[in-house]
């Protein structure tokens, strides 16, 4: 959460829809035995991810980074009937963590995990993509989007998240990681396939539209 201050963000959230119950089960243990728990989208960017889902009715959802499976679990809420999330991980524990959880959830029969890197994972799959979140490793964001927009159908929706890095963005001179965040939000913006809008919800997200 960057533009907005703490007491609108916590506003923000106790007027949102509260996240189910494995949800908050996920959360707390993920705070209790990872070393990144930050890396966990949380109550407000999991409600956002879960509406966005519901509104599109996806068929088929591609997940880039699972970590413990909140997004994932997130996303699948949307899911029409019979359709299917398919989520990459590559650290094992992680991946793990997230198996145990999700089929908590009970999403169990409809959330596929591939372990590995996605990288590599991505061009395996065969489906196309209603709804894709890219959540992994920054470096990789332009690898991915270029690896899904083909797969992407008139109307997905692309979003990626952390886009403002700590707001630091907007910093002169930006560090390396900020560097390649910048250079990826330019590269959407100047990509004449897909229209977006940056949201400062959280660390940035960019809703992406493939046109
Ligand atoms: C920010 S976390 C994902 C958070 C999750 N989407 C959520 O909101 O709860 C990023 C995850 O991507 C994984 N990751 C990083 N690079 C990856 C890669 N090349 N392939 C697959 N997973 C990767 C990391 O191990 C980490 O678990």
């Amino acid at each position: 959460m960057q533009d907005l201050s703490k007491k609108i963000y916590e506003y923000c959230e106790a007027h949102s829809s509260g996240p189910l119950p494995v949800l908050e089960e996920i959360e707390r243990a993920t705070h209790l035995h990872t070393l990144s728990p930050r890396m966990l989208s949380g109550h407000l960017q999991g409600s956002f991810l879960s509406l966005i889902s519901m509104m599109c009715s996806p068929v088929s959802i591609l997940e880039i980074g699972t970590f413990t499976g909140y997004s994932a679990v997130c996303l699948a809420r949307g899911l029409r009937p019979g359709g299917k999330l398919c989520t990459m991980e590559y650290d094992p524990e992680h991946a793990a963590m997230a198996r145990r959880f999700i089929e908590k959830s009970g999403f169990g029969d409809r959330i596929q995990l591939m372990e590995g890197d996605a990288r590599k994972l991505i061009p395996q799959v065969e489906s196309t993509f209603d709804l894709v979140f890219i959540d992994a490793d920054k470096e990789s964001y332009g690898t991915y989007f270029d690896l899904v927009i083909d797969k992407c159908r008139s109307g997905s929706i692309i979003i990626a998240d952390n886009v403002l890095w700590s707001g630091k963005v907007v910093d002169e001179p930006k560090d390396k990681k900020t560097e390649i965040i910048d250079r990826f939000n330019k590269k959407i913006h100047a990509d004449a396939r897909v229209e977006t809008v940056i949201l400062p919800v959280r660390d940035g997200l960019s809703l992406i539209r493939v046109l």
